[in-house]
């Protein structure tokens, strides 16, 4: 276990927050569509305020080559204003003698955000010196920012060995819920994966193989599944060795005794287009020119059924393409059962990215037990993986 910001006197001290505000925007705007990272973090920011520490806040946004226009941060540090309901000071930039300067100058309860880290590529190179600027305007080093927690950068690992440093509360509830699948899940424990590619998700269904009682799948990548066990995926895109991935899935699976459900039933079009008209089809009879972009009614109600015995479930990727409504049942269906689930008690835990967007477009987030803010961090963490700016964090005693 990690120490958090509660084990720790922050009183009078200046805590150096890293938070992960790489927030959607509507695109070709600076609308924030989804700002659920930012009010994530603010239990951990208003906690620091309220035990009358000065707050500094970093974060990355993008992925700038230098300074770009484009990706300067004023459009969270407003919208964190607004959720905090306090003045929001800017920093022009994240280290340096104006930015020392400002940090120095803050008092208690006040809040401080510095430009976009990645404006200096010495951050995304985890360079010492950057480190050290960092580090010179706090006492305190706090990562709340678990989605960028698998990035060795100046700013989420460099920084962590320079001062006194502290997992926030959101990072805590990340690592106690993703943790406790791996570690210590109430039986049954269902894993529902979805998505693209099974390339993308081998190394996550590997290791959660290890501790599930369940899998079931979805998805994109369902169609090399059923190529695995001889059905035909008609003209949907398969990964060259996608039927090959599955089939090493299917029979650790089997070596270990862990039920895996495919679907019986599928959603198919002959394009993926808004416009596109979609037909149910069973599994085994997918026609040549067609492509499975969501899971069929039937196996939406066979999948619904399995959930509700498992105490557990992790679902991480959607079921279909839900950005079209036509292939979007499958993604929603499988929500609303897990959200009322979560309701009569059960763990739901919801991996970060497209799944956690659905969830969120859905209005189902509050329903879950956990929704992750981490995309690619939750999926290397779930792999086992160590992530770096996690073991930079000082143990419990
Ligand atoms: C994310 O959005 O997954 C994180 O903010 C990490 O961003 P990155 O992949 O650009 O490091």
């Amino acid at each position: 276990m990690k120490k958090t910001v509660n084990d720790i006197d922050v009183s009078g001290a200046t805590c150096l927050v890293r938070v992960d505000f790489n927030v959607p925007m509507e695109p070709g705007t600076h609308v924030i569509s989804d700002d659920s990272r930012i009010r994530a973090t603010l239990p951990t920011i208003n906690n620091l305020r309220a035990r009358g520490a000065r707050v500094i806040v970093a974060t990355h946004f993008g992925r700038p080559k230098g300074v770009d226009e484009s990706l300067r941060v004023a459009p969270v540090a407003a919208r964190l204003s607004d959720l905090l309901d306090a003045p929001v000071h800017a920093a022009g930039d994240s280290v340096g003698a104006d930015v020392e300067r400002q940090a120095h100058g803050l008092a208690a309860g006040d809040v401080l955000m510095l430009e976009n880290l990645r404006f200096h590529p010495e951050e995304a190179l985890n360079d010492p010196i950057h480190a050290a600027a960092l580090a010179r305007l706090a006492d305190i080093y706090v990562n709340d920012a678990f989605g960028a927690a698998h990035r060795a950068h100046a700013s989420t690992e460099g920084v962590a060995r320079l001062l006194p440093a502290v997992a926030g509360l959101l990072m805590d509830a990340e690592l106690r819920m993703l943790g406790g699948i791996l570690d210590s899940p109430r039986r049954p424990l269902a894993t529902l994966m979805g998505g693209a590619k099974v390339g993308d998700k081998m190394a996550v269904m590997e290791r959660l193989i290890d501790s599930s009682d369940m899998v079931l799948l979805g998805g994109g990548m369902a169609a090399a599944f059923l190529a695995a066990r001889g059905l035909r995926a008609g003209k949907s895109p398969v990964e060259a060795d996608g039927p090959q991935m599955a089939g090493r899935i299917l029979s650790a699976a089997d070596a270990r005794g862990v039920q895996v459900l495919i679907p019986s039933d599928v959603v198919v079009a002959d394009k993926l287009s808004a416009g596109a008209s979609a037909a149910v089809v069973k599994s085994n009879s997918v026609p040549d020119d067609a492509m499975l972009l969501d899971i069929g009614p039937e196996t939406r109600d066979a999948y619904a059924r399995a959930l509700r015995l498992c105490q557990t479930v992790l679902w991480n990727g959607p079921m279909g393409v839900f950005e079209f409504p036509q292939f979007a049942e499958g993604t929603r269906g499988v929500a609303h059962a897990l959200a009322q689930h979560a309701r009569a008690g059960a763990t739901v835990v919801i991996g970060g990215g497209s799944t956690a967007e659905a969830v969120d477009t859905l209005g189902l987030s509050q329903a879950m037990t956990h929704v992750s803010t981490g995309g690619g961090a939750a999926l290397e963490f779930l792999e086992g993986r160590v992530l770096p700016g996690v073991a930079a964090l000082q143990d419990m005693d």
